[in-house]
C-alpha cells in the first residue's frame, strides 16, 4: 500500500476496567472521536481504535473484592458499563480491543519472544516501590512520604526475580528522535518533560511479575505474567495485526495503518507512551508513532478527578441534563487541549445557554421559522454575499488548521465566530422588517438564502463535534434529500457558497438545544 493511501490512525488509551467510566475518561475518547470524524470529513480513510486494559493487579483486586473472577468482572464491566457509555456518547470507533482477547495475547507473546531472541530481554531482580493504582514501578522522586503523588495512596514494596527490557539502551536514540521530530510529542511542555526525564537517567524496565497470575504468561517462563503496561501498550499494534505475515488479513491491515498518526493520552500516562512504547518499537525495528499528544486533567477541587478519590462524575450525570452533544462540545470548547481545567455546572450551564441555545440553536430556529412564514417553507433562490463568503473562507481554513493540530478550542472558536457573524448579518438585514413590504421580496429572499447557506456550512463544520444535533438541523434544512448525508459533506468543499439548492423544503424539527429548565425531571 502506498504512503498516500495510508489511513489516518488514531488511538485512545485503553481504559482499566476496575470501575465504570467517568468524565475524565470520556474527555479523551470524545476528543478522539471529534478528530477522527473531522479527518473522515476531510475525505481521508480513518482507523479509530479504543478498548479496555484488563490485566494487572488493580483489575484483579477489584474483581476479588467484588467476589468475581477477573474475567467475569471484565466481561461484565465492558458489556454493561464501557461499551454502553461510548454508545451513549455517540463514539464511532472502528475497533474495540480487549487485552484478554486471544488476538491480543498471542501477538503480545510473539512480540516478546522476538525481543528476547534479539537480546533485548534478560532476567534480573527487581526491588522497589510499586503503585497499584498507576500499575507502575516508582522512583523515589515520584513519592511523597511513601505515597504515590498521583493517587495519594501507600505504595507496596516489590522484591521479585523478573524479566527486564533493556530500556536504558534506547535513551540516546529516543533523545535523537525528539530532536529530529519535535512534533512526535506534544504539547511542548509534555515534550520537555519527556526530554528531561530521558536526560535524568532511565533504568531498564521490569516487564514481568511472578506474585500473581492475572496476565499474559511469559511464553518461555509461564510462572511469570507480562507486566500490564508492556501488555497494554502493545494493543495499538496487536489490534491491527502486529507480526502477521504480509499477505494475511492482519498483515495487510498493519501495512494500511501503521504507524499511528496520533496516540491521545492524558498527561499522567505520558512517560509510558513517549519513552517505553517507542523504545519497544525501536527494539522491534518498527516505525514510530507520528505523535503522542498529552492532554491535561479534568480537576475537581484542584485535583485530578478520579474514582479512587470518589470525585468521578459519570458522563450520564451530565448528558442527562445537558444532552450528549453539549457534553461533547463543552469540554473541548472550554479547556485548551493540553491544559488542565475544572469542571463546573455553572460554567457549563452558562455556555450552553449563550453559545449553543442562543447563538447557534436560535439562529437555526429563527431561519426555519422565517422561511416557513415568508417563503412557503422552501429555500429561496440562490444568492450571494461577498462579506459572508469571505468570512466563511477564512473560517474553514482556520478551523481546519486548528482541528488537525488538535487545537479543538481554536477550531470551535473559529466556527462560533462565524456563527456570531451570521447572527450579526441577520440583525443588520432585519428580514422581519423587509417582510413588511412585498416590494422587498427579492431582497428578503436574498437575506434568507444567505442565512440558510451559512447555516448549511455551520452544520457541516460542527458535525464532528455535535453529530446528532447537526444531523437534525441538516434534515430541517431539507439538505439530506438535496445534498446527501451530512457525514458525506467534505471540509474542503464547505466554503463553496450557494450549495443549498433553491426549493428544498424546510421543516421545523426538534429544538436543537432546549432551555435547561425544560429538562428538569
Ligand atoms: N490502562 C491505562 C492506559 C493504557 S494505554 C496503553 C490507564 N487507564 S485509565 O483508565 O486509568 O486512564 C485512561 C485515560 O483516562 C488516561 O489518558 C487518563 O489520563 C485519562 N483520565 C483519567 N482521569 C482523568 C481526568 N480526571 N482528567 C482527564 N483525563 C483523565 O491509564
Amino acid at each position: 500500500m502506498s504512503a498516500e493511501s495510508k489511513s489516518f490512525y488514531l488511538t485512545t488509551p485503553i481504559y482499566y476496567v476496575n470501575d465504570a467510566p467517568h468524565i475524565g475518561h470520556a474527555y479523551t475518547t470524545v476528543a478522539g472521536d471529534v478528530l477522527t470524524r473531522w479527518h473522515r470529513q476531510r475525505g481521508e480513510s480513518v482507523w479509530f481504535l479504543t478498548g479496555t486494559d484488563e490485566h494487572g493487579q488493580k483489575v484483579m483486586n477489584t474483581a476479588n473484592l467484588n467476589g468475581s473472577s477477573p474475567q467475569e468482572w471484565c466481561d461484565r464491566l465492558v458489556e454493561t458499563a464501557w461499551k454502553p457509555n461510548w454508545a451513549n456518547l455517540n463514539i464511532a470507533y472502528d475497533d474495540f480491543i480487549r487485552t484478554t482477547e486471544p488476538r491480543h495475547m498471542e501477538r503480545v507473546q510473539r512480540f516478546l519472544s522476538g525481543l528476547k531472541d534479539q537480546g533485548h530481554i534478560y532476567s534480573g531482580k527487581y526491588e522497589g516501590p510499586y503503585c497499584i493504582d498507576c500499575e507502575e514501578f516508582k522512583l523515589p522522586g515520584d513519592l511523597d512520604e511513601g505515597k504515590c503523588k498521583i493517587h495519594g495512596r501507600q505504595v507496596e514494596m516489590v522484591s521479585e526475580e523478573n524479566w527486564f527490557f533493556r530500556l536504558s539502551a534506547f535513551v540516546p536514540q529516543l533523545l535523537q528522535h525528539y530532536k529530529d521530530h519535535p512534533e512526535a510529542c506534544e504539547p511542548a511542555s509534555a515534550r520537555n518533560e519527556v526530554i528531561s526525564f530521558l536526560e535524568s537517567g532511565v533504568q531498564d524496565l521490569s516487564i514481568s511479575r511472578s506474585t500473581f497470575d492475572w496476565g499474559i504468561p511469559v511464553p518461555w517462563d509461564v510462572k511469570q505474567v507480562i507486566y500490564v503496561w508492556f501488555d497494554a501498550l502493545l494493543n495499538y499494534a496487536t489490534a491491527v495485526g502486529l507480526g502477521d505475515s504480509a499477505d494475511s488479513p492482519g498483515g495487510k491491515k498493519f501495512a494500511s495503518v501503521w504507524p499511528p498518526d496520533v496516540h491521545l493520552v492524558g498527561k499522567d500516562i505520558l512517560r509510558f507512551h513517549a519513552v517505553i512504547w517507542p523504545a519497544m518499537l525501536m527494539a522491534a525495528n518498527l516505525p514510530l508513532p507520528k505523535k503522542v499528544f498529552a492532554h491535561g486533567w479534568l480537576l475537581v477541587g484542584g485535583e485530578k478527578m478520579s474514582k479512587s478519590k470518589l470525585t468521578g462524575i459519570a458522563p450520564s450525570d451530565i448528558t442527562d441534563h445537558f444532552g450528549i452533544d453539549a457534553f461533547r462540545y463543552y469540554f473541548l470548547r472550554a479547556i485548551p487541549f493540553g491544559s488542565d481545567g475544572s469542571f463546573s455546572w455553572e460554567d457549563m450551564g452558562a455556555r450552553y445557554t449563550s453559545e449553543l441555545a442562543n447563538d447557534f440553536g436560535n439562529l437555526a430556529s429563527r431561519l426555519i421559522a422565517m422561511i416557513e412564514k415568508y417563503c412557503d417553507g422552501k429555500i429561496p433562490a440562490i444568492a450571494f454575499d461577498d462579506t459572508l463568503q469571505a468570512a466563511l473562507n477564512v473560517t474553514v481554513s482556520d478551523a481546519d488548521a486548528a482541528m488537525i493540530a488538535l487545537d479543538f478550542q481554536g477550531g470551535i472558536n473559529s466556527i462560533m465566530d462565524f456563527c456570531k457573524r451570521v447572527n450579526g448579518y441577520v440583525t443588520e438585514q432585519q428580514p422581519w422588517v423587509l417582510a413588511k413590504d412585498p416590494a422587498n421580496k427579492v431582497e428578503l429572499d436574498k437575506v434568507l438564502y444567505n442565512t440558510a447557506d451559512a447555516i448549511r456550512a455551520l452544520a457541516v463544520l460542527f458535525h464532528s463535534v455535535m453529530p446528532a444535533t447537526t444531523e437534525t438541523l441538516w434534515e430541517s434544512l431539507g439538505a439530506d434529500e438535496s445534498m446527501g448525508p451530512i457525514s458525506m459533506q467534505r471540509i474542503g468543499d464547505v466554503a463553496g457558497w450557494g450549495q443549498l439548492p433553491a426549493g428544498s423544503k424546510v421543516t421545523k424539527g426538534a429544538v436543537l438545544f432546549p432551555r435547561l429548565e425544560e429538562k428538569a425531571e
